[in-house]
């Protein structure tokens, strides 16, 4: 695999339409996008400057949006390639106070949603909602369930993405948070599937 590394501010416009521009070079088709570039203002909503939060809505968001958008004909002309979203356990249960978690909801809402658009398009996508992760700046203890390494949240996300999922969480602890959280959405989504089928059996029934 080849990683290309291209500097840009991906919060300008200018900055980030050079990526975009990469991203659609149809001879040099990219196999993987993945959306790691992410902050988090680390003020309370109310105390936070207006452009701190702007910037963080570009980067979590927007940023994210465009790229993917770049991204997604090539790829689907294709017929191959994926695209990992990096969000957070955040997006589940937010930090008190912040707009992080907000944006990181968003991310796992968009990837759904634009996963289950490319069904049967042989494009892949991921969210991977990480809990904390450890690095040489952290000083987290050295075993504890809610501390993850990078490693296990790649390995984790790669074999998840091969699997064809569409979400990722590392590590029992968190994987168990989210299965709790998630099963109300689960159980809409299978009442949403059953009803849909409700209507084609009823659409398909003959005049009387
Ligand atoms: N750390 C955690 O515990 C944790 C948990 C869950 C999810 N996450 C998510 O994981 C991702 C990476 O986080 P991290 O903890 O590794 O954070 P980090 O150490 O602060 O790294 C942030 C990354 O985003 C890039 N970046 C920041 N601003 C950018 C900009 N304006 N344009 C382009 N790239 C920019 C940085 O590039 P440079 O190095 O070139 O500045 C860096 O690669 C984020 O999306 C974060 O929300 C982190």
């Amino acid at each position: 695999m080849i990683v290309e590394a291209i500097a840009a501010d991906l919060t300008d416009p200018r900055e980030r339409a050079l990526v975009e521009l990469r991203l659609t070079d149809p001879d040099r088709p990219v196999e993987l996008l993945v959306n790691n570039a992410g902050t988090e203002c680390p003020e309370v909503f109310g105390a936070a400057a207006l452009d701190s939060l702007l910037y963080e809505v570009d980067l979590n968001i927007v940023a994210l949006m465009c790229l993917t958008r770049a991204a997604l004909p090539d790829m689907t002309a294709r017929g191959r390639g994926a695209v990992i979203n990096v969000a957070s356990f955040a997006g589940y249960l937010p930090p008190g106070g912040c707009a992080y978690g907000a944006s990181k909801a968003w991310v796992l809402t968009f990837t759904d949603t634009v996963a289950a658009s490319l069904s049967g398009t042989g494009v892949r996508m991921l969210a991977v909602c990480a809990g904390r992760i450890r690095n040489e700046a952290t000083s987290a203890p050295e075993r504890s369930p809610l501390w993850l390494t990078p490693e296990q949240v790649v390995r984790s996300s790669m074999i998840d993405l091969a699997k064809g999922r569409t979400l990722s969480t590392p590590g029992w602890l968190y994987r168990g948070l989210v299965s709790v959280l998630e099963s109300p959405r689960s159980a809409l989504r299978l009442a949403a599937a059953a009803a849909g089928r409700g209507r084609e059996r009823c659409a398909r029934l003959p005049d009387s």
